[in-house]
């Protein structure tokens, strides 16, 4: 099989920029696809953190005048990559995070600053940057929305667009259309125009060669006006060219064997080491040290998407039962200040810290005993998959990508020995609290969460598989080109 060359384009990569699962997503899918015959170069912004992690980086290609500044495209390694970084210090050497302002604000240029990005990316793919001529495009999220358009206009490779989440859409007026160098036909229904603005994901997803979905349910989901949100039309008339990958998570940084995160590593042959773990964690967030009490955990960004608002309504149910609460996110005042108010009115029942901590995600995956994720939708999720590899059962929300990976132990499963976690439906209150009790009800037959807990952390959740189906798209859409 021919090696494929593929250039990957997205605004965020882990360890370096991330604001979600996109990072982690860009960067392990191309060591998974390396198995697969594909060979990946990601395109990235210049952010400090890219810059500053860049290594034996040269320049391939300049611009005198990209949105406001000259611009230089380098290429290197970073983070264990091949990348190519979009050096333009005017349009993201900034304070603040990739798409806002330190004050939280949506930075005012980011149409043009994601402009250039899909620019830089159209000038590597026509091969006028450098040695590097990919034979396909992977343009992730709005960010790079607008490139699938350029290749379309321009006659580029084929390219493949990703919707990680229709809620992020990138929207702008109509006067930004004369800025973006398309031809006035891209001004239409069938090109950029959406809702009378322009519309990033709208011009990919109506002008590359595939779409892909972060699950087969998203897929589905977002065909229906109820999980749409203003595409469904659209993607109904793309259905054809419509695929639903689940994601995978890379099995090396989430691995409880290996996790130097854990004061205890320990793996599915010999969970016991979780104990330790269950303990550290007690102590961490200020919660009473106990073995015997079911500690649920949460890691997430606070939004109306991951329904913690029902989480909090809920907590009255799930402390009157023998439990504990531990949770990390960060992200809606609201939800911010409920989980803290809740931490304190129950010492010792209930621990919260409100920011960002790796180390402190590791130890909710390897010390509480049930994850719960009660979004509202979800287009793959991938801390449910982390959950299922470090033994901590998922209690999920049955949409999505939750729905695509969790096996509910319900009373069928339980007898025939399957099961991997709890799931619920409607998401709403009642129905959470309802799964919370019937989580609380297996604890109670502590043979029966070992099996569960077993079957869990013997779940497939690595790229293995997902990586296939996308090197198999990758192929079908050159073989469709060329026909
Ligand atoms: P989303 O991308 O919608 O936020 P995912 O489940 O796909 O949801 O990915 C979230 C990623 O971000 C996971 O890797 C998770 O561990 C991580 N994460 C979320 N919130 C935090 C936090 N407060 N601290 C550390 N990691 C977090
Ligand atoms: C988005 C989605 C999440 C998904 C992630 C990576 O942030 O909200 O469900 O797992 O992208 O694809």
């Amino acid at each position: 099989m021919k090696t494929l060359n593929v250039l990957s384009v997205a605004s965020e990569l882990y360890p370096l920029v991330k604001t979600g699962g996109l990072a982690d997503v860009v960067a392990a899918l191309p060591a998974a696809l390396a198995g697969q015959d594909v060979r990946v170069c990601t395109l990235l912004p210049g952010y400090r953190a890219v810059l500053a992690a860049l290594q034996d980086g040269a320049e391939v290609s300049g611009f005198d005048d990209l949105y406001g500044g000259p611009a230089r495209l380098l290429r290197g390694r970073a983070a264990g990559l091949d990348v190519m970084v979009l050096d333009a210090p005017h349009l993201f050497l900034r304070a603040g995070g990739p798409y806002q302002d330190p004050s939280g604000q949506d930075w005012p240029d980011n149409a043009w600053r994601f402009a250039a990005l899909a620019r830089a990316g159209a000038e590597v793919a026509c091969g006028r940057a450098g040695a590097f001529v990919p034979d396909l495009v992977h343009a992730h999220e709005w960010q790079t929305g607008l490139l699938p358009a350029y290749l379309h206009y321009e006659g580029g490779p084929p390219s493949v667009m990703t919707i990680h989440n229709l809620a992020f859409q990138g929207r702008f007026p109509a006067a930004v259309f004369d800025t973006l160098g398309l031809p006035p036909a891209a001004w239409s229904i069938n090109g950029v125009e959406y809702f009378g603005g322009v519309g990033y994901l709208k011009a990919g997803v109506a002008l590359a060669d595939a779409v892909t979905t972060v699950s087969p349910s998203y897929a589905a989901e977002i065909r229906t006006p109820e999980g749409g949100m203003g595409f469904d039309g659209l993607l109904r008339l793309r259905g054809a060219e419509l695929f639903g990958i689940l994601n995978g998570i890379d099995t090396t940084v989430w691995d409880p064997a290996t996790d130097s995160l854990l004061p205890s590593p320990y793996s599915a042959a010999s969970p016991a080491g979780r104990v330790a773990n269950k303990a550290a964690l007690q102590a961490r967030l200020g919660l009473d040290v106990r073995p015997d009490a079911l500690l649920f955990g949460v890691v997430s960004r606070l939004t109306w998407q991951k329904g913690l608002d029902l989480l909090l309504a809920a907590l009255p149910a799930l402390l009157g039962g023998d439990a504990q609460l531990a949770l990390l996110g960060t992200g809606e005042r609201a939800l911010e200040a409920g989980f803290t108010a809740a931490a304190r009115m129950n010492p010792g029942r209930v621990g919260c810290l409100i920011g960002y901590d790796e180390g402190l995600a590791h130890l909710i995956q390897g010390g509480a005993d049930a994850l719960v994720v009660p979004s509202r939708f979800e287009p793959c999720g991938l801390t449910q998959l982390c959950a299922l590899r470090y033994g901590a059962l998922p209690v999920v929300a049955r949409v999505g990508g939750l729905a695509d990976t969790i096996v509910d132990a319900n009373e069928m499963a339980v007898a025939s020995g399957v099961g991997t976690g709890v799931m619920f439906a409607p998401v709403t209150r009642d129905m959470l609290e309802a799964a919370l009790l019937r989580t609380a009800g297996l604890w109670r037959e502590p043979e029966l969460w070992r099996r569960l807990q077993r079957n869990a952390m013997r779940t497939e959740v690595s790229w293995k598989r997902p990586a296939a189906h996308y090197a198999a798209l990758y192929r079908d859409v050159l073989a469709s080109r060329a026909a």
